[in-house]
């Protein structure tokens, strides 16, 4: 295995040996800039257990947010019957109906709207409503006799600071999201509204963080699970700690556990420890939430594909690329998309015909020489690389923070489309993870479980609880 903690070893494979002086002088200080060493990751650790505390203990802009979630039991695996479960992400709003077996198995039908950018920039909160019924319309789904309302577990993938199970404030938009009026509100209020508008007959019973509801999902069916990440659009993380170890939670019971909802993505805003290049820069300059969600933008899928099409215009730029000509599909923001990375990444033709087919065909670039496909597929695996090697920095950082868990079997539930389909990023997240953490761990007793679609399941889990505790 190459040694992660020599630079060289990171900028060589990228450098072309058919290509100009210039050129892999160029591509050297872009590999150099995009490296993550083991002593750097060994940092990053260090970095997240120091605000992971900091975040446990007071509310801080610069810690970590570390939010108390309110759910408190781990599901058994027996709960059973069928309940309802929106799951609002960044892409999709999915409506589901999920139906717990009680035997450590559950099915679910759903229903999948892609958010309009209308939806994204105002009227979300109607668009979300007018979802929901048509799924209960299509699905006769009614309130059970007697109810005026059917109740139901939301998945929210966007940071709030929650006051109760059934509620909480957002404490700011992400994903490209810019509804006005929403920022310090309760989401939860907002969305009721809408379906008392819309004469939804919906009662939200339980609000949980997608990671929340992969946590659960993958507890559902495996016991030992300690940890739920979403490794997609967005990415975050939640875990089971313990009450003791949380002081600034206020409630009075501090007995048993609590899941935390780590917020990771907000990790070093103030970028004092990642390693940020001039293209993490650029990007951050011009989003909406600039000098947020940093580590997010270095590692979600989002965003990785922006900054391998900032590094790659600072080659056309310098005319090592493309003979210095780009297309208007190229030079417009977000129009590279992270699916075109694990398409580029995972091209082994000796011509690289499939890297030719994204620049050529779906990117509209004049003719590409070998070269160009070259470099292409370095720079994705340049950024790739070191998004992988910073989720399994964050990953490793968790664990490493219940060190006296790790002497037993733990699961990971984990979901989102970088973990699903970018080429080999499970495989490397073992292997990364096994030069910080105990590596018969690693080996023997670590588990990272695929929780598709665990984000909704998880709000149905939930709320079958807190329906059931009220019943
Ligand atoms: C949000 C988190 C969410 C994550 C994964 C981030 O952008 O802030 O709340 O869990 O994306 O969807």
């Amino acid at each position: 295995m190459a040694d992660t903690n020599d630079i060289n070893s990171f900028v060589e494979p990228y450098l072309i040996p058919e290509g100009s002086d210039e050129l892999n002088k160029n591509l050297k200080f872009m590999a150099n800039g995009f490296a993550v060493t083991d002593d750097k990751i060994r940092e990053i650790i260090a970095g997240f257990h120091e605000s992971m505390k900091t975040g446990l203990d007071h509310d801080d802009k610069d810690a970590l947010p570390m939010i108390p979630t309110f759910v408190r039991g781990r599901p058994t695996g027996q709960e059973k019957g069928t309940y309802l479960a929106l799951d609002l992400g960044g892409t999709n709003l999915r409506v589901c109906q999920v139906t717990l077996n009680g035997d450590t198995t559950y099915s679910l039908v759903q229903q999948k709207f892609t958010i309009t950018q209308d939806a994204k920039e105002s009227r979300l909160w109607d668009f979300i409503a007018e979802c929901v019924g048509v799924f209960l319309e299509e699905h006769g789904m009614k309130p059970a006799p007697g109810k005026r309302t059917i109740p139901c577990g939301y998945t929210f993938s966007f940071p709030i600071f929650q006051t109760s199970i059934s509620s909480g404030n957002l404490s700011m938009w992400n994903k490209g999201f810019t509804v006005p009026n929403s920022v310090g509100r309760d989401v939860v209020n907002l969305t009721q509204s809408a379906f008392q508008r819309h004469h939804v007959p919906v009662e939200v019973v339980a609000i949980v963080n997608d990671t929340v509801g992969t946590l659960m999902t993958s507890g559902y069916s495996y016991p030992d699970t300690q940890m739920g990440i979403i490794f997609g659009t967005g990415t975050n993380a939640a875990y089971w700690e313990k009450l003791e170890s949380i002081p600034k939670w206020t409630g009075e019971d501090r007995k048993g556990e609590m899941v935390v909802n780590l917020e990771w993505g907000a990790f070093d805003n103030a970028t004092k420890v990642l390693p940020y290049t001039m293209h993490d820069n650029k990007l951050n300059r011009k989003s909406p939430n600039h000098g947020f969600q940093v580590y997010e933008k270095m590692i979600s899928g989002l965003f990785l594909g922006e900054v391998v099409r900032n590094a790659l215009l600072s080659l056309v730029d310098r005319r090592l690329l493309f003979e210095g000509r780009s297309s208007e599909i190229l030079n417009k923001s977000y129009t590279f998309d992270t699916a075109y990375m694990s398409e580029i990444v995972a091209d082994d033709s000796s011509d690289l015909h499939g890297v030719k087919a994204v620049l050529e065909g779906t990117l509209d670039l004049p003719t590409t020489t070998f070269i160009d496909r070259q470099i292409v597929q370095n720079v994705c695996n340049m950024v790739g690389t070191r998004g992988v090697r910073l989720s399994a920095a964050a990953m490793s950082a968790v664990l490493l923070a219940r060190p006296e868990l790790m002497k037993s079997n733990v699961s990971v539930g984990i979901d989102g489309s970088m973990y699903q389909f970018y080429p080999n990023f499970e495989q490397d997240l073992y292997k990364v993870s096994s030069v910080f953490l105990d590596p018969d761990f690693v080996q023997n007793r670590l588990q990272l479980r695929l929780a598709k679609d665990g984000s909704g399941v998880g709000a149905a889990i939930v709320a079958m609880t807190v329906d059931r505790d009220r019943a």
